[in-house]
């Protein structure tokens, strides 16, 4: 039995290790955090996040070989291998402030992991880190004067929320990276052995270190790159009249292209996107490439852009303001199922009506909870609803920001009668059947398509 730790129970730690736990019974894994309340909850009936599938495998093996605990150092002690899965955000002071990433808390752990070793560890990255963390994280593990060694392994994770388990079970790609020594290479069999319990040998590649760690920040900024580039054509396709949905399908059946993630939206959220191109961005000025740089920057500024025009473009359609106009948002997930509201361009979009002095109803099947709590400093000027047809009422306008599919079936008639008139749809997902809400009556504004409104002029 190999005894598996990972420091960090969040969307990433508490999904992966349940799966890994799945395929390995031989193992026993326990997953470990800071946050005594997360930990209660993944012990509890309710667990901290929503994943499809994750309750099941959780609820089935759970107190036979994985375990979530509060007890980070005797964990520590007892581990043959140890995964770090904690946050990695955005540096908010002194060099790099608002691009690099802040490697504080990943420092501590290094250090808590030597105190309270008394075995060697193979140490992996599961978290998203600037190329060249392992060498500072094998520095401090390695110096020590307990005659203990450390390998560190990177093993970047690919899953997406809402398809997490999805991605485990069955994934693109799993990478191991690991030093080119003997030691090295053990401890990347040794990784390679876990993920070989389910996942073929032909979809685990295994690189260097520095390929491994600079393959998420590249992966990550490719796809965010796609959605950028498409919403840079849409705006483009609001202005011609030609339309982005049958653009993205034209450029899509290139095979050299692919037509995954050209889905032209309000922009792309989540708690990685933007952080992990900072991060890019950082490192490029870094290493003194300022072109580079440059190039990777404006994925994120055409991003904003797309967030900040998506308000303009309602302001200026509901008559030039939306003060004191009830604005119902639908979904303010950063994404269809997931309850995360991490960078949700929902957020963006709440906020840029508010300082138009709209009051904004917000409706979300699951995120309603984290939305409160990202939106608290603003908590008197919004309503939360988790009716959307009571958050449509009265309403003058409705924004769609998720692509929630239980959007596309409700009853826009209904909706429509109980609507402030003339009512207008924004449909920053294009998931609704415009033309059947524009015969309903609604004049319906969506991602780079022509508007349809019922006004001559
Ligand atoms: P998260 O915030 O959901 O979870 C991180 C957890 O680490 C938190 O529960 C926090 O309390 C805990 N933590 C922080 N410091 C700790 C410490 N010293 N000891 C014990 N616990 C500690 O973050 P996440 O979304 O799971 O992301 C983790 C990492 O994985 C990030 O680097 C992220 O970029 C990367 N990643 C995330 C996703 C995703 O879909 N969310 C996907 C791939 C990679
Ligand atoms: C993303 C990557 O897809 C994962 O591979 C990666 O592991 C993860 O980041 C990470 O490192 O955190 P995630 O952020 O969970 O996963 O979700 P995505 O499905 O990538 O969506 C990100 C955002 O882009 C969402 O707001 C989504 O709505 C938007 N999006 C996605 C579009 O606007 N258009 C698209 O065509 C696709």
């Amino acid at each position: 039995m190999t005894n598996i730790l990972c420091i960090g129970a969040g969307y990433v730690g508490g999904p992966t290790m349940a799966v890994i736990a799945k395929h390995c019974p031989q193992h026993r894994v326990v997953v470990v955090d800071i946050n005594e309340e997360k930990i209660a909850a993944w012990q509890s009936d309710q667990l901290p996040i929503y994943e499809p599938g994750l309750r099941e495998i959780v609820f089935n093996i759970r107190g036979k070989n994985l375990f979530f605990s509060t007890e980070i150092n005797r964990n520590i002690a007892e581990a043959d291998i140890i995964f770090v899965s904690v946050n990695t955000p955005t540096k908010t002071f002194g060099q790099g402030a608002g691009r690099a990433a802040d490697l504080q808390y990943w420092e501590k752990t290094a250090r808590q992991i030597l105190e309270n070793s008394t075995t060697p560890k193979i140490v992996v990255e599961k978290s998203t880190l600037p190329v060249r963390t392992a060498e500072a994280m094998e520095r401090i593990l390695n110096f020590n004067d307990k005659g203990l060694h450390f390998d560190v392994i990177s093993n970047p994770e690919f899953l997406a929320e809402g398809t997490a388990i999805q991605n485990m079970e069955n994934p693109d790609r799993v990478l191991v990276g690991g030093r080119e020594t003997p030691s090295g290479q053990e401890a990347v069999q040794t990784i390679v052995d876990i993920f070989e319990q389910w996942v073929p040998r032909e979809r685990i590649i295994t690189t260097n270190l520095w390929s491994s760690e600079l393959s998420k920040l590249a992966a990550n900024a490719f796809l965010a790159q796609r959605i950028s580039s498409i919403n840079a054509i849409a705006n483009l396709c609001e202005k011609t009249e030609a339309d982005v949905t049958e653009v993205a399908h034209a450029v899509g059946t290139d095979s050299r292209i692919g037509p995954q993630f050209l889905r032209a939206s309000v922009g792309f959220g989540g708690s990685c996107f933007k952080k992990d191109i900072l991060n890019l961005v950082y490192l490029c000025e870094y290493y003194g490439l300022p072109e580079v740089a440059e190039y990777w920057s404006q994925v994120v500024t055409m991003n904003e852009y797309q967030k900040a025009n998506f308000v303009s473009r309602m302001v200026t359609a509901l008559f030039n303001s939306v003060a004191g106009k009830r604005i119902a948002l639908f979904g303010v997930a950063f994404k269809a199922n997931t309850s995360d509201t991490r960078e949700s361009p929902a957020l963006t979009v709440c906020r840029g009506l508010l300082e138009e002095q709209a009051h904004v109803v917000i409706t979300d099947p699951y995120a309603l909870d984290n939305a409160r709590a990202s939106l608290s400093d603003v908590a008197e000027q919004v309503s939360f609803e988790p009716d959307p047809y009571a958050a449509a009422e009265d309403a003058h306008a409705i924004a769609v920001l998720t692509g929630w599919p239980q959007f596309a079936e409700l009853d826009y008639e209904t909706i429509h009668v109980n609507m402030i008139q003339p009512s207008f749809i924004f449909d920053g997902r294009n998931i609704l059947d415009h033309k059947k809400l524009y015969e309903i009556g609604f004049n319906v504004y969506a991602i780079g398509k022509p508007p349809r409104t019922h006004f001559t002029n």
